[in-house]
């Protein structure tokens, strides 16, 4: 099983590059389906998640060809079987894209219902309710949501919860219906402008993405495109608070900085210098941060995906602080593996009060989820001495050339698969 073996204690200092978004290119991938013609796409993360979703999209008929690692041709042309194998769904949920664009092209969908997962139990109700308000048969029957309908016709929709997955999936179904649908209470986070952005470059109509009512008029057909996908604020954000971390100066390159905005305001407020250009922030931490209290909300709020990471920063900044979760029910887990290292917090209800230690110690840990992995990785690059983590195949899903990029601002970490790795790595560091 593939570990990384960290050897802690270097400020991260140089500059790192930003791939392109995988909450964006998820849906975007999905959307491309929706067109006969040939549909080119660049800036793709090359991560896990996105190569299992071209899979699946292979496996219902789509023509699939990878120009580069971050550069694929897709045809749909040819999708005749609308059904999803369970394979796919199992090993990522936003398989579920799939049912709103096959839904607005073919009027017919069968997808697995997705897991939950180790961040919550991920419900998909309004994904539902949006689809059977445009007019869809929708039911599950042996695991398999089934959604179909011989008239997709536009609605006035509201979201009872802010949900991205729910916007997106939606607003590609609408996007194919007839006439006009309005989404109320949608998500503004910038992958959903992207897949906005990216289905009418391909002829729709959507307007209002980014603002929380999106307003959608239907269109018969859409066209061939050729798009880049925005560059991944998470990723961004993970080595922003690495550099924090570790008291390290960064240059993180190909960045949206007004993405970073509320990541940005909280590095400011633990005490980090940061520096914005037009593409690119600088990150400085060169004394002892301080603590701060953080609620994650949805954008423009501060990014649940990146509570991991403040968390453990706040682990060794000086003071007690406060971070709340208030989008998924279950996304403290990494705390438990982080007092394997020394650090003092405690959890309430979605509340973790976390009192910084002056220094952590390395420690062998599992990942528990995506971002908690990121995170766990950050606080053994802080740490005093050897991190050894398990389970990094979660990391994989969603971070492209994770430790590479980090050997590049002078970490020392290494993805090892045996002992003799293990081995090799402790001689040459020590
Ligand atoms: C997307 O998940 C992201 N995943 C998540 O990133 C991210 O954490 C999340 O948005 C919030 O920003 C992808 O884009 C692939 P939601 P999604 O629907 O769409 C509730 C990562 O690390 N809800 O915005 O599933 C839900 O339970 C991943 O890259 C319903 O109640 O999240 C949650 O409490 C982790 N009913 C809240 O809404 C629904 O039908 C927000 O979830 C849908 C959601």
């Amino acid at each position: 099983m593939e570990q990384y073996i960290i050897k802690g204690g270097n400020p991260l200092v140089g500059e790192v590059e930003i791939s392109g978004a995988k909450n964006a290119a998820l849906g975007i991938l999905a959307a491309a389906i929706m067109t006969d013609d040939t549909v080119l796409i660049e800036n793709l993360p090359d991560v896990r998640d996105i190569n299992v979703l071209l899979e699946a999209m292979e496996s219902i008929g789509v023509r699939v060809e990878r120009l580069t690692r971050h550069t694929v041709l897709l045809n749909s042309a040819d999708v005749g079987e609308v059904c999803v194998d369970y394979e796919y769904i199992k090993k990522i949920r936003a398989s579920y894209y799939l049912i709103g664009a096959l839904l607005g092209k073919h009027k017919m969908a069968r997808v697995p219902l997705p897991g939950g997962c180790n961040i919550g139990s991920r419900p998909i109700d309004l994904h539902i309710k949006g689809f059977k308000a445009l007019g869809a048969h929708v039911s599950i029957r042996n695991g398999f949501i089934i959604a179909e309908t011989d008239h997709l016709h536009g609605s006035h929709i509201y979201l009872d919860t802010v949900s991205v997955g729910a916007t997106i999936n939606i607003m590609m179904a609408a996007a194919m219906a007839d006439g006009r649908t309005i989404i109320e209470n949608c998500a503004r986070e910038p992958h959903v402008v992207d897949v906005a952005n990216f289905l009418n470059s391909m002829g729709a109509s959507i307007r209002g993405a980014g603002t929380d009512v999106i307003r959608i008029r239907g269109v018969e057909k859409l066209h061939k495109t050729e798009y880049s996908i925005i560059p991944d604020q998470i990723e961004a954000g993970t080595f922003m608070f690495a550099a924090a971390a570790t008291k390290g100066d960064v240059m993180v390159k190909h960045v949206i900085p007004k993405h970073l905005e509320a990541t940005t305001a909280k590095l400011l407020e633990i005490g980090c210098e940061v520096e914005e250009f037009d593409d690119a922030v600088r990150v400085v931490a060169s004394r002892r941060l301080q603590s701060t209290n953080v609620k994650t909300l949805p954008y423009p709020g501060y990014p649940t995906d990146m509570q991991p990471q403040i968390g453990v920063t706040l682990a060794i900044a000086k003071g007690t602080s406060i971070v709340t979760e208030s989008i998924f029910e279950n996304r403290f887990k990494y705390l438990d593996e982080l007092a394997r290292m020394g650090a003092e917090a405690r959890v309430e209800s979605n509340t973790a009060i976390i009192t910084g230690v002056e220094k952590l110690t390395g420690a062998r840990m599992s990942v528990p989820d995506l971002r908690a992995g990121a995170a766990l990785v950050i606080a053994g690059l802080a740490a005093e001495g050897e991190t050894i983590l398990d389970d990094i195949v979660y990391i994989q899903r969603g971070y492209e050339a994770f430790e590479e990029k980090l050997r590049g601002l002078g970490a020392e970490i290494e993805k090892v698969d045996t002992e003799r790795e293990l081995r090799k790595f402790r001689l040459r560091h020590g």
